[in-house]
């Protein structure tokens, strides 16, 4: 039976990348790979459509997919409708509704790029970590919360922290296993010192790890941790960590690789079913003008056929096409030194399409 692939191309230039992830769906559907896609809304083109950013319509084909490319939502057009129909909304929403809890993010220095990191080259050449985020517990989601007047009589704002044993022990699996498929050395970070939450947090992952005994575990507080990766970023393999922190090292761990164009991402639910986008936004100061970087769409789906559809050849096949054209010097503006000639996403695509050919 074909693996049923669900696109939610988004708004600005979520669809101008997203037509050059599905080159890559072809190509690989025309060698004989059984998969089929249809196309959704998302974000403010749902809106648009069907006046919410996370339709029925979506929910139901969200539901029924074996896996679902997004590109990105939001922008400018968007900014002014009211909090519940606002685009951020439709990607919350299926978040919640899938029950997509572990945000895997990899953070790779491709040496082609070495000059336009901030890094020097010798703390980033050859890094490859996976950052691993819990996404749907932690403060963001904690009840109670809300304003209140405090014993002097000032108003004050309050959120809560808060993990359960379960959440915890799922987060951690997913930990173990992928370092079991990488280099076989997972860093928890938490604040351990300070936060309930951090310390059964703490427990828990030790509690699990003795599951997993070819995983070396070890154990960072999350300010050290913020030092660390800009520090020696080559000491990680794999970091696990809860919402908040992951959140912020996250996007810390980004700008290691260059450019947040090359940046892709997964969203798994405890059947690795999953939700792969990009990690940058709708980039409307550039959409429309064919200048966008496809490449973090495209890795989002090699990522898509490593975690849901167990490929891992085909995903490193796609990872090995865009270090090819990398190497082949091919740059979108974000990634291009001054002097480089600069090609637009659809040469990108094309690129990437030419070198996955067998
Ligand atoms: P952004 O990531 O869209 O853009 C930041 C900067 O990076 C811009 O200068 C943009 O041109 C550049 N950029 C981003 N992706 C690029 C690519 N593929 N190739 C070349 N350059 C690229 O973040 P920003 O500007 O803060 O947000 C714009 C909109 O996107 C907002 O409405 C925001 O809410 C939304 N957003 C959506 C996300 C999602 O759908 N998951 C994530 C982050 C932001
Ligand atoms: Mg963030």
């Amino acid at each position: 039976m074909n693996k049923k692939i669900l696109i939610l191309p988004g708004d600005y230039i979520g669809t101008e990348i997203m037509a050059e992830a599905v080159k890559v769906l072809e190509l690989l559907k025309a060698e004989g790979e059984k998969i089929e896609w249809s196309f959704g809304h998302l974000g403010g083109a749902a809106y648009d459509a069907e006046g919410h950013p996370y339709p029925p319509s979506t929910q139901k084909a969200a539901c029924e997919a074996d896996a679902i490319l997004m590109g990105a939502v939001g922008g400018p057009k968007y900014d002014s409708l009211p909090r519940a129909v606002r685009p951020e909304q439709g990607i919350l929403g299926i978040r919640k509704d899938l029950g997509l809890f572990a945000n895997l993010r990899p953070a790779l220095a491709y040496e082609e790029l070495a000059a336009a990191s901030s890094f020097k080259p010798e703390v980033i050449a050859g890094l490859d970590i996976l950052i691993l985020r819990e996404l749907t517990g932690d403060i963001y989601f904690g009840q109670p919360r809300g304003r209140r007047s405090n014993a002097e009589g000032a108003e004050e704002g309050y959120d809560t922290m808060h993990y359960s044993r379960p959440e915890v022990e799922r987060i951690a699996h997913v930990a173990f296993q992928a370092a079991q498929k990488r280099n076989k050395r997972l860093c928890s970070v938490d604040k351990e010192n300070v936060l309930e939450t951090s310390r059964l947090w703490r427990e828990v992952v030790i509690e699990v790890g003795k599951q997993y005994p070819d995983v070396a575990l070890s154990h960072m507080y999350v300010d050290n941790a913020a030092m660390q990766l800009v520090k020696n970023p080559k000491q990680f393999d794999v970091i696990v960590t809860g919402n908040i922190f992951g959140d912020i090292l996250s996007d810390e761990a980004s700008m290691l690789a260059g450019s947040i164009g090359m940046l892709p991402s997964a969203s798994l639910d405890v059947n690795n079913k999953g939700l792969y986008e990009p990690i940058h936004g709708s980039a409307p100061d550039i959409a429309g003008q064919g200048k966008a970087n496809p490449l973090a769409t495209i890795l989002s789906v090699g990522m898509m056929f490593r975690y849901t559809f167990n490929r891992a050849d085909l995903a490193d096949r796609i990872d090995a096409a865009v270090k090819q054209v990398l190497r082949q010097g091919k740059r979108t503006g974000d990634i291009a030194q001054p002097g480089e000639r600069i090609i637009g996403t659809k040469e990108m695509g094309d690129a990437v399409v030419a070198a996955l050919k067998k």
